[in-house]
């Protein structure tokens, strides 16, 4: 059991000090008392509101309470911590490039305090070298002759699944130059997770493989909702080419769902700052570009498809949205495409009627979105909303919620469009809403409904294939 401090009490900070806690002593710190008297009431059964909304994470901190302390204190939260894990946010600047000032800050509460012989770990997302940045700053302030490291472990948790993800993690990902605090490391996590899931490296390149991590990711979708494009252009249907991919080992089956962008706190945010990264040392990463621009395309895409259903004129228009948050089970809006929709709605004249499953969700968007009151009503109920002035659905995350809808409750739309930006619907389900005489939209499955155009597609070969 070794004694761990955790630099930060936020979405990557408490769950995974409650996570460590299995086997290790964790102190969480973070100077925002309100925060930590937050995870403290619920640690102690006085509250069951976290700020953080993560499925099982309540009863992780309680389970593992024994092992895990609170403060704001930062003499208390490094008076002899072997390791210490700083999981500080890094926002972008206008340029796309992480701040790095929350993570130079600590390292300068570490150098301030530390006392005792630590190896200090790096969890936030930050540009490859910052860890040397850490050892600088640590090296120069430190107050008294004591050893030290710095290293890198990146975290690759999800929101909505973090527990789950640390839990049964594919590979945990760690750095450090120094070989001997890179095996204490190795030994750190031999405790909690197993030795095969183990990847240790060098600091430069565990830090590295956090953006490329994210970047291939978002990569994927990117390329995906460019196969979309084509195949409601030439009439395939995105969803059989992704299973007829998908199934191939190499190119594996997961992050393949073509959308109306990818959102969130971490794709756009890092792809961005890995493209910037590599610009500043000339060598640009235009396959990471082209992700980002066609992750701005297919939104706009999406958006165009149920505008031009109203000849541009969304005027006295009301639309449903199902789900706010950038994916299913989260109250998170950064970077939501669901919101960006509902905005562009809104600027142009409609009403947006929205529902998510998570009510902070809702909470979250009235507090985000003060200028817009009067443009939208919130709701608690998924269909409470559907009248005879509603002109289109448009569904906006992949909540199970969402994939089956009771098409009965449907009916009384004055237009009944139904968009799905996530193509959650399958072919049975669109069929019986073409049969009750819904016009159905996605990103790449229009055909279902539309059927495709043999004859132009002969045509077009003919004139531009015989040479
Ligand atoms: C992502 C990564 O999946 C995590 O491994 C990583 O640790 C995390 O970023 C981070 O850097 O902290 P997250 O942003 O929570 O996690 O959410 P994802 O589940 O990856 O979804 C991101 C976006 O992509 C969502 O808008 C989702 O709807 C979209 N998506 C995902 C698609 O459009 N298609 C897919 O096939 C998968």
């Amino acid at each position: 059991m070794s004694k761990v401090t955790i630099f930060g009490a936020g979405y990557v900070g408490v769950p995974t000090g409650a996570h460590f806690a299995r086997t290790h002593r964790v102190t969480i710190y973070d100077p925002d008392t309100e925060k930590i008297d937050t995870i403290r009431k619920v640690v102690n059964n006085e509250s069951d509101e976290l700020h953080i909304h993560e499925k099982d994470l309540i009863e992780l901190l309680r389970e593992n309470r024994q092992n895990i302390c609170l403060t704001s204190d930062i003499t208390q939260a490094l008076k002899d911590p072997e390791f210490i894990f700083i999981a500080v946010g890094t926002p972008p600047n206008e340029k796309g490039r992480a701040n790095l000032k929350y993570v130079c800050s600590a390292a300068e509460e570490i150098a301030s305090n530390l006392k005792n012989e630590c190896i200090i770990l790096n969890k936030s997302t930050v540009p490859p070298g910052t860890a040397y940045l850490v050892q600088n700053i640590i090296k120069k302030g430190l107050k008294s002759n004591v050893k030290f490291a710095v290293g890198s472990c990146p975290e690759f948790l999800a929101e909505g699944t973090a527990v789950e993800d640390l839990r049964t993690p594919d590979r945990i990902v760690y750095g450090c130059d120094d070989p001997e605090a890179l095996d204490k490391i190795t030994r750190f996590f031999t405790f909690l997770q197993r030795r095969d899931s183990l990847c240790p490296m060098t600091t430069l390149s565990s830090e590295l493989t956090k953006y490329a991590a994210n970047a291939m990711l978002a990569t994927k979708i990117s390329f995906m909702n460019s196969l979309a494009l084509l195949c409601d252009t030439i009439g395939a249907n995105i969803r059989e080419v992704q299973d007829g991919i998908g199934r191939d080992q190499r190119i594996g089956s997961k992050f393949l769902n073509a959308s109306m962008g990818y959102g969130g706190s971490c794709f756009p945010k890092d792809t961005q700052a890995i493209a910037e990264y590599a610009v500043l040392n000339e060598v640009p990463l235009s396959i990471i570009e082209s992700t980002i621009k066609i992750n701005h395309d297919t939104t706009r895409y999406f958006y165009k498809k149920i505008v031009e259903d109203f000849n541009g004129d969304l005027t006295n228009k009301n639309f449903v949205l199902w789900g706010i948050g950038f994916k299913a089970r989260t109250d998170d809006l950064r970077e939501s495409k669901p919101v960006e929709i509902a905005r562009n709605l809104m600027d142009n004249g409609a009403h947006v009627h929205i529902y998510d499953t998570v009510a902070g969700a809702l909470t979250n968007f009235k507090r985000e979105n003060p200028t817009y009151e009067g443009k939208y009503t919130l709701y608690n109920e998924q269909y409470e909303m559907f009248s005879n002035e509603i002109d289109g659905l448009i569904i906006g995350n992949e909540h199970e919620k969402f994939r089956n809808p009771d098409l009965e409750k449907l009916e009384s739309m004055r237009h009944k469009n139904v968009y799905d930006g996530k193509n959650i619907l399958n072919n049975f389900l669109i069929k019986n809403l073409t049969r009750l005489k819904f016009q159905y939209k996605s990103v790449g499955k229009d055909s279902v409904v539309n059927g495709l155009d043999r004859s132009k597609l002969v045509n077009f070969l003919l004139d531009k294939y015989m040479d």
